[in-house]
């Protein structure tokens, strides 16, 4: 498959928290996605899905002040979320004060906004890139980085 083909289209907000669910559903500790996308593209949207797909506790929002979030799994084992949303972060000081890497041990940190940032986390990630089309459908575009991300897209997108 070639990268221009892993794009997902996701019509409605429903669809967005579905393919997000589906995500989360394979999501291991250690793994670090990222979204990207504009102002209200959907990246909170597609967090709150991968929640329900991981089974954690407590609502995935937009922090005003709060800049990471841990959601623990909702009953016994399974990874831990940890959300992000790195719009307000200063710079690479902040962003290693926020101790991702030791959360990187034993949870999924998704993190909005954090291109240029976190990648430094972790060689493999997977960045999400959300694309807001005229007709309000969204474009999610899969860019995975370092191999196992590669070997995993099709699982992703359920092919
Ligand atoms: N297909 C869709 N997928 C996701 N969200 C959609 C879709 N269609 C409409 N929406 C709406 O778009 C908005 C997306 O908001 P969201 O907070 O997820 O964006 P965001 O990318 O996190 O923005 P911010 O950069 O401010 O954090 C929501 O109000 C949602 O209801
Ligand atoms: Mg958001």
């Amino acid at each position: 498959m070639s990268s221009a083909l892993r794009i997902a289209e996701l019509p409605q907000e429903a669809d967005t928290l579905e393919f997000g669910r589906r995500l989360g559903a394979a999501l291991r500790a250690g793994d670090l996605v990222l979204l990207d996308g504009p102002l209200g593209a959907g990246k909170t949207v597609l967090a709150r899905g991968i929640a329900a797909g991981m089974g954690v506790t407590g609502r995935v929002t937009s922090p005003t002040f709060v800049i990471a979030r841990v959601h623990r799994p909702d009953s016994g084992n399974g990874p831990a979320l940890v959300h992000v949303d790195a719009y307000r972060l200063g710079g690479l000081d902040e962003i290693d004060d926020l101790d991702l890497d030791t959360d990187l041990t034993e949870a999924a940190v998704v993190v909005e906004w954090g291109e240029g940032l976190a990648e430094r986390l972790a060689d493999s990630h997977l960045m999400l890139r959300i694309r807001r089309r005229p007709d309000d459908v969204r474009e999610v575009a899969l860019e995975p980085h370092g191999e196992s991300w590669d070997a995993r897209i099709p699982e992703l997108l359920g092919r």
